[in-house]
């Protein structure tokens, strides 16, 4: 039985990790870590109220590395990944990070440096390698029914995105920009499908047009907007009023740590952007395009791709995929059924898929730390260049001998 501890139990440590690791035969879930210790004990009580047992409650991950676990998770803010990730292996331990790997490129090669010197195994989180859609469109590539991959296109439509305004994922120095924090899903998809090609240049326009002061949504009349959706006295009149209801982030649990996951959207400062666009060019002439928007109403993922011997189409919330191949009238349909739990049954996916690898070190496949730093490497470089209005050369920020097995 796999012993885990979990760093980091806020939205995604507990409901994508904690919870359904609690309830697996194959895995034993032997601790938890939060920052604020409220928390953490909120989750354990969860967990023992489900399982009948309780895991061991920390504060400080490096206290929590005293106890015997096979796999640290590592689910806490993205600008943090790389300093626990690092911590954690050079006191022997072995670590899973979710997406990103960390949020600039240097830190990455810190990580990668570590996991070297140290021979310890890092597992990398990116789920939608694990949606059904994303990897039947990977089936059909490399079925060479497109023939060789020359474009792709691809709109990340988010309407819960509206959320990282309210919270630390809207601030660069906490999340590397939305294109890092979120753009990485889609940009290691990207890279997954052009088969790990290496990204040449990038360049990026985005911005906050529509989630700022000036476009509330009613007019508030004497009213007091924000700080907080519960404090606010027009929440009834507004449409993207959040509704906090985990009890992970009571009243009680906030008083520690004043984490109030319902800022204004409109009001809260934030230096990340609400929609962009990004183009990539890798070598042997391929190009990618990545459109993220975070005010949408509509929630999917698109991909176009054209190879020299077909064009596919595909939509994550139709759960549907349509080729059509060159030379030809034909159009073949693909109609998926997608399973139960988070993300689509993606996380499900990726979570028993993470067990057998920590079971068989080796024998089974998983998103690689060189794999992680490729997004995260066109993630910055796009940042450069919307903030410098240029294009970005992916070699001023990575030498690739560097990643030399
Ligand atoms: N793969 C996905 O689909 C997906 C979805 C959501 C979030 N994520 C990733 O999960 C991570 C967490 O995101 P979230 O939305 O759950 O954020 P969150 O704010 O809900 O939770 C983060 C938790 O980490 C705690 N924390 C912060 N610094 C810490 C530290 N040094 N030690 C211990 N605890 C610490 C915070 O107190 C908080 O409880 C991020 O890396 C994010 O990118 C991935």
């Amino acid at each position: 039985m796999t012993k885990i501890g979990i760093v980091g139990v806020g939205g995604r440590g507990f409901y994508g990790f904690a919870w359904p690791l609690s309830q697996k035969k194959e895995a034993k879930l032997v601790a938890v870590c939060d920052t604020n210790l409220e928390r953490a004990k909120v989750v354990s009580r969860l967990i023992k109220e489900k399982t009948g047992i309780s895991p061991a409650e920390y504060s400080d991950y490096r206290e929590m590395l005293q106890e015997k676990i096979d796999l640290l998770v590592v689910t806490t803010p993205d600008f943090t990944h790389a300093e626990i990730a690092i911590e954690a292996m050079r006191a022997g331990q072995d670590v899973f990070v979710d997406k990103p790997l960390a949020t600039k490129t240097t830190d990455c090669l810190k990580i990668y440096r570590t996991m070297k010197e140290t021979g310890r195994r890092l597992y990398l989180g990116f789920n939608l390698r694990y949606d059904i859609v994303c990897r039947r469109i990977k089936e059909i590539i490399e079925s060479g029914a497109l023939g060789r991959i020359v474009n792709v296109v691809n709109a990340d439509f988010y309407q819960g995105g509206k959320t990282y305004m309210a919270r630390w994922n809207r601030f660069y120095e906490y999340s590397g920009g939305l294109f890092c924090h979120k753009g990485c899903h889609d940009l290691d998809i990207i890279n997954w499908y052009f088969n790990l090609a290496r990204p040449l240049r990038v360049v990026a326009l985005a911005g906050v047009n529509v989630l700022h002061p000036g476009e509330i949504p009613f007019a508030p009349g004497k009213k007091r907007v924000g700080p907080y959706c519960r404090a606010c006295e027009v929440r009834f009149h507004c449409p993207d009023a959040g509704r906090v209801e985990s009890p992970l982030f009571s009243e009680e649990v906030a008083k520690v740590d004043s984490y109030y996951p319902d800022t204004c959207i409109y009001l809260s400062d934030k230096d990340t952007h609400d929609n962009g666009f990004l183009l990539v060019e890798y070598e042997g002439g391929k190009r990618a395009f990545h459109w993220e928007c975070f005010f949408t109403p509509v929630s999917t993922r698109r991909f176009t791709i054209v190879g020299t011997r077909g064009h596919l189409d595909a939509d994550l919330a139709k759960n549907e995929i349509v080729v059509y191949p060159r030379w030809s009238h034909d159009r073949i349909t693909y109609s998926l059924v997608r399973g139960e739990g988070g993300h689509g049954g993606a996380d499900a996916n990726m979570l028993d898929t993470l067990l057998l690898a920590v079971k068989e070190p080796g024998a089974i496949n998983f998103t690689s730390v060189r794999e992680g730093i490729m997004s995260v490497v066109i993630a910055e470089a796009a940042e450069l260049s919307r903030r410098q209005g240029r294009i970005v050369e992916i070699s001023e920020l990575i030498d690739w001998n560097d990643l030399a097995e």
